[in-house]
């Protein structure tokens, strides 16, 4: 089948790249896509949001699946667009893709359902806000309700911190919430309807730099599986959380498909969802993908179209990702710096690079066009030896203006180590 691939970051760059490898895809299409794609994709620049253009283009080429890797376009209702035309999605509507675009909606589903989660207040003006506040111990968490790329969520350790970032929020839709003390995790679910099996457990690393140190990113590394998600935890979290989720919104009448990532914090009583994001993380997908076996395009054409489905089965080995950034991100980063030695860090066995910000120039250079430049994967037998492997492939590469987190995995290594 012909498969058309929306998106242009690291994560569709290893989608892309596990689409093309399986049996069951003909022709792969992406768009926009970038460099890294390109080698396993015919690349198009259409927006990805705009439904009628995607809808347009999958008629065109004959497209039996759509893949949609960011959520802009699923909460813009491209998944929506595609079902009406009759082409098979891998993706929620817009309805279920309020999981991740309101985290109010998902507070409340969360109630409804009896699904552990921190207790919380909406609310919608400053005075609401304010008052809310009084009914948390410190810290306290504010959230601002819809997509803040990363930067909507303050843990206030005092009042007076807390008060300010109400204020600094002004009358728009917040939701205030208790403190959850744990370790944090990430498991992403395959979903149709009420049917749902677990695909995969990652931790990725937010802050920039070395120790969880530095403001937030978009993510600078991860690594799966994410050992601290016992099979035990991890069968509590689809029963607790998972799966009441895709019941609730399959009884609404929205039903969910696609891949849920569920946000977890581990606690004393058990996982609590954080929160959902409805599709795959970046860079966790570059950690996962690889560990799939399998004809990736039938397991994901098989959840967009209803079939049956299961838990794909796992390479035993570990993989991690580390995110090579230009210098500045998360602020301004450096651009067109150039880069070189993808090939040679590609030789060493189990690495894989994959693109998150590249742009090819003319005269054939890869250049940085981005804050987060490249993902550098590696399997190992163990996540000591993809670590070892990932760094060695890092140091493989000549990017001057580049740089990334030196300590990928440290919470499970130390733990490993300790064992
Ligand atoms: N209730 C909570 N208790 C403790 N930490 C939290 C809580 N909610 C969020 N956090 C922290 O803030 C981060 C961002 O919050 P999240 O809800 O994931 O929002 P987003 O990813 O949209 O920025 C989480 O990864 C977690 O580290
Ligand atoms: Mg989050």
């Amino acid at each position: 089948m012909n498969i058309l691939l929306l998106g242009s970051g690291g994560r569709e760059d290893a989608l892309a790249w596990r689409l093309r490898q399986s049996p069951s895809c003909a022709t792969l299409i992406a768009a926009p896509g970038n460099p890294g794609i390109a080698r396993w994709a015919e690349c198009i620049a259409i927006n990805p949001s705009d439904g009628a253009a995607v809808v347009a283009l999958a008629q065109e080429r004959d497209v039996k699946l759509v893949v949609i890797g960011p959520e802009a376009p699923l909460v813009a209702g491209v998944a929506d667009a595609c079902r009406n035309a009759g082409i098979a999605v891998f993706g929620p509507s817009a309805a279920a893709a309020r999981l991740e675009g309101s985290k109010g909606f998902t507070k409340e589903l969360c109630e409804r359902a009896r699904i552990p989660t921190a207790a919380f207040v909406r609310a919608r003006t400053v005075d609401d806000a304010l008052a809310a506040l009084d009914r948390f111990g410190l810290p306290v968490v504010i959230k601002d309700d819809g997509l803040a790329a990363g930067k909507g969520v303050t843990i206030a350790a005092t009042r007076a911190e807390a008060e300010a970032a109400v204020r600094a929020a002004g009358d728009t839709e917040l939701v205030i919430e208790q403190f959850l003390d744990g370790e944090e995790v990430s498991l992403f679910a395959l979903v149709d309807g009420s049917h749902a099996v677990v695909l995969a457990s990652a931790q990725d690393h937010k802050r920039v730099g070395d120790g969880d140190t530095g403001p937030n990113t978009g993510g600078m590394g991860a690594y799966s599986p994410a050992p601290v998600l016992t099979p035990e935890l991890e069968q509590r979290a689809m029963n607790e959380i998972v799966l009441p989720t895709a019941r609730a919104l399959a009884a609404a009448g929205t039903p969910f498909n696609g891949v849920l990532y569920a946000g977890l914090m581990l606690t004393a009583d058990g996982p609590q969802l954080i929160e959902y994001n409805v599709r795959f993380g970046d860079p966790e997908c570059e950690a996962i993908v690889p560990r799939i076996a399998g004809d990736f395009a039938a397991l994901l054409y098989a959840v967009a179209t209803g079939g049956e489905f299961s838990a794909p089965e796992l390479s035993p080995q570990a993989a991690m990702t580390v995110v090579v950034a230009a210098s500045g991100y998360p602020g301004d980063p450096a651009r067109g710096g150039p880069i070189d030695g993808i090939a040679t860090a590609e030789r060493i066995d189990g690495v894989r690079v994959f693109h998150a910000g590249t742009a090819a120039h003319s005269s054939g250079a890869l250049l940085a066009a981005g804050g987060r430049v490249l993902a550098v994967t590696a399997l190992g037998d163990t996540l000591a030896d993809a670590r070892d492997r990932a760094y060695q492939a890092v140091d493989a590469i000549d990017f001057p203006d580049g740089f990334c987190r030196r300590d990928i995995g440290w919470r499970q290594l130390e733990r490993d180590h300790a064992a």
